[in-house]
């Protein structure tokens, strides 16, 4: 392997100190504790994996975290009303909907019922515009977190091609914003894309976000790219796997996220870091 890793692991875990101590401070001062709603819909297993996470997360560093587990067969207006409920209780800042949620239930209505101020996952079109327009107030957690790996390694990727494989809500289409705010020409290469490899092969940045092992081919890669894995697969075998096959790309890369320890870890920093935004600058 020739590329550098990059330690999301680690990198989260200073944030997560560093949440914890601006935290006490806040108590230290008489002040409230942060609180971050948790709204699980359904008993999806990856959902609940995550959910169970982020709650872990925010009771280390003296978040309130507040759990709504919910059946799957919850209307639409039942979570409205609770949502409405959480936006006028002052103990709250954040308040998260795990995506995706069960068919019936239409999220773009749902995430937007939310308080723009208590948007922690950034996904409100207020959130979504205000990136667009590079006013950015709570952005969209993987990409805001993958952002902050690349400022910790040596690379500046002003002016660099970026190359973004996937399109959704909640990772390409505002990593895309996110690397425009930092000077890159960037392409986004979606489910109609054709020929995905000669756009790949442009790219001096790459970054895959599609839930498809094997989706990004390493030979593809230019040698010296800096590679960004948000794919989490599961293999047959239990492990964790990426979208990028990790070996052929470390190969070429100049630095590379690892799956686990890369990204994951960066999007639940990432939301703490919004809680505690949020409580302390859009709530008091
Ligand atoms: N599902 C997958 N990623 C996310 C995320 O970042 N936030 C929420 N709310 N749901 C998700």
């Amino acid at each position: 392997m020739t590329a550098q890793l990059i330690d999301g692991k680690a990198r989260a875990e200073a944030i997560r100190n560093h949440i914890h101590l601006q935290v006490s401070e806040r108590l230290k001062q008489g002040k409230r504790p942060p609180g971050l709603a948790v709204i699980l819909v359904g008993e999806d297993p990856a959902s609940q994996v995550y959910v169970s996470h982020k709650r872990r997360d925010c009771e280390q560093v003296g978040i309130v975290s507040k759990a709504y587990d919910l059946p799957a067969t919850t209307s639409q207006q039942v979570l409205l009303d609770l949502i409405e409920q959480l936006n006028q209780d002052a103990t709250v800042d954040g308040i998260l909907v795990q995506l995706p949620l069960p068919a019936g239930l239409r999220a773009d209505e749902i995430l937007e019922q939310i308080d723009p101020t208590k948007d922690v996952d950034g996904f409100h079109p207020f959130n979504m515009g205000r990136l667009a327009q590079r006013i950015p107030l709570l952005r969209p957690c993987t990409p805001a977190g993958i952002i902050d790996l690349l400022d910790t390694t040596d690379k500046d990727i002003t002016g660099m091609h970026a190359v973004v494989v996937g399109a959704s809500n909640i990772v390409g289409r505002p990593m895309g914003l996110e690397l425009l705010l930092r000077g890159c020409t960037v392409t986004t290469c979606h489910r109609f894309t054709k020929n995905l490899e000669q756009h790949v092969r442009q790219a001096d940045l790459l970054i895959v976000a599609v839930g498809k092992p094997g989706i990004v081919n390493s030979e593809w890669i230019k040698p010296g790219t800096i590679v960004i894995d948000v794919g989490i697969n599961r293999t047959p075998e239990g492990r964790l796997i990426g979208d990028v096959e990790f070996t052929g790309a470390a190969a070429r890369a100049s630095h590379i996220t690892p799956v686990p320890g890369g990204v994951g870890p960066m999007t639940r920093a990432k939301l703490l870091e919004n809680t505690l935004f949020a409580c302390e600058s859009l709530h008091s």
